[in-house]
């Protein structure tokens, strides 16, 4: 058996370098805990990031994988299958979507929304190609959702980026409002929940008005739920929180239980300006990553399930409220919502605080400078976030007293 060592090393030497790693090799999960080489356990307040909703080793996933595993891993979309068929019709019966289209990873669906967007306003709504995102907003690192992400640092050193995209305040309709009456623009793309941003929440009015203005100026709304779609709210979708509907949505992440997936979901009217040619994928919609994802899906789907969610999001909503009460002057804002958390600090760095927290056997994520995420499986538990944040008032305690 290889040593952590030996791990980095090679790591080191034969991966290209993109990755800031923590000290830390994980080789096993059972349920919300992860297992280093030496069998040290860490219970998962990240899910990856933001992908393993419910957990390591779910025996409704593992059972599902072994058993496509044996019919078939892969065939290609010039042929029907059962298990897409089956998750499209979920996925749209759950939904305000009439139509799916699969592909393998979020930046994908997001390239995927944008190419519905521009060929719907090419075909039927002949308004131009531009699309109004949000600064501080996130969608992947391919050069459309590159380009529609509202974050420079992600952008430079890589331009000149696709042409067409307008960076406008988030949670903010002032300068939205001019833009949608610009016949230019096709539509707006706007997660309803920004995760890598910092866990930023829209306000349920924006959303409302930044969906009526939009159905008023006949141009397209897109939600990029690659994040926080599919329970991590509480709801089955974020949007569900606001009561507004999208014309187009984005999921990845979580959906095939930790394999790769995508998928854009639209309203009939807005998914028939694609037709055969027009988009594909070899990989997207394949069967045994579909069968994965079809465990999933029934599983959160199940009564109580996300009731349950909204429940422990609320009480991990008090006890980081009760840590910040705790400590006033190290922690600025607690923002939360269903199972997605942040811890805004004033000076700390939140890299280092998730460091720390690795130390004492918890796994978090820090985005942005100053912002720690916390994103557990669905399945914590009230007691593991009890431990997480007796835990995190001690590694805070510590940053005091030094
Ligand atoms: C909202 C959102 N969109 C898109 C992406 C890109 O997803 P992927 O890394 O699977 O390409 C992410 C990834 O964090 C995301 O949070």
């Amino acid at each position: 058996m290889f040593t952590k060592a030996d791990i980095k090393e090679l790591t080191n030497k034969y991966i290209m370098n993109t990755y800031g790693r923590f000290d830390l090799a994980l080789v096993k999960g059972d349920g919300t805990i992860l297992f280093d080489e030496n069998g040290k356990s860490y219970i998962d307040f990240a899910s990856g990031i933001a992908v393993n909703n419910l957990g390591y080793n779910n025996k409704a996933i593992n059972s599902a994988i072994i058993e496509q595993l044996s019919k078939l891993i892969h065939v290609s979309n010039y042929f029907y299958t059962e298990p897409q068929a089956l998750l499209a019709e979920k996925l749209c019966m759950n939904s305000f979507a009439d139509k799916v289209f699969f592909c393998n990873s979020g930046a994908e669906s997001v390239e995927g929304a944008i190419k519905l967007a521009r060929i719907f306003a090419n075909k039927f709504s002949k308004r131009g190609y531009k699309i109004i995102t949000m600064q501080n907003s996130f969608h992947g690192r391919t050069f459309g959702a590159l380009s529609a992400t509202g974050q420079e640092k992600y952008h430079n050193g890589f331009e000149p980026l696709l042409d067409g995209f307008t960076y406008v305040k988030f949670n903010d309709l002032t300068e939205i409002e001019a833009l949608v009456k610009n016949p230019e623009y096709c539509a707006v793309i706007v997660e309803p929940v920004q995760g890598e941003g910092g866990v930023n929440i829209a306000d349920r009015d924006y959303l409302k008005k930044l969906r009526e203005l939009t159905f008023k100026n006949n141009i397209l709304l897109i939600f990029d739920e690659v994040q926080v779609g599919l329970g991590r709210t509480g709801k089955l979708f974020a949007y569900m929180n606001f009561d507004v509907e999208p014309d187009i949505m984005t999921l990845a992440k979580p959906l095939a239980g930790g394999l790769p997936i995508g998928a854009v979901l639209a309203k009939d009217e807005v998914a028939r300006a694609f037709e055969p040619g027009n988009h594909a994928s070899t990989f997207g919609g394949g069967p045994l990553v579909l069968s994965a994802a079809n465990a999933f899906f029934d599983e959160i789907t199940k009564g109580g399930f996300l009731d349950d969610v909204l429940k422990k999001g609320d009480y991990i909503g008090i006890k980081l409220n009760d840590l910040k009460n705790k400590f006033p002057k190290l922690i600025k804002e607690i923002r939360t919502i269903g199972l997605i958390s942040a811890v805004e600090f004033y000076d700390l760095k939140a890299k280092d605080i998730a460091a720390k927290l690795i130390e004492k056997g918890f796994l978090t994520t820090a985005v942005q400078d100053r912002v720690l995420r916390l994103t557990p499986p669905l399945i914590i538990k009230k007691d593991e976030i009890d431990s997480l944040i007796g835990n995190a008032a001690e590694v805070l305690n510590n940053s005091v007293t030094k």
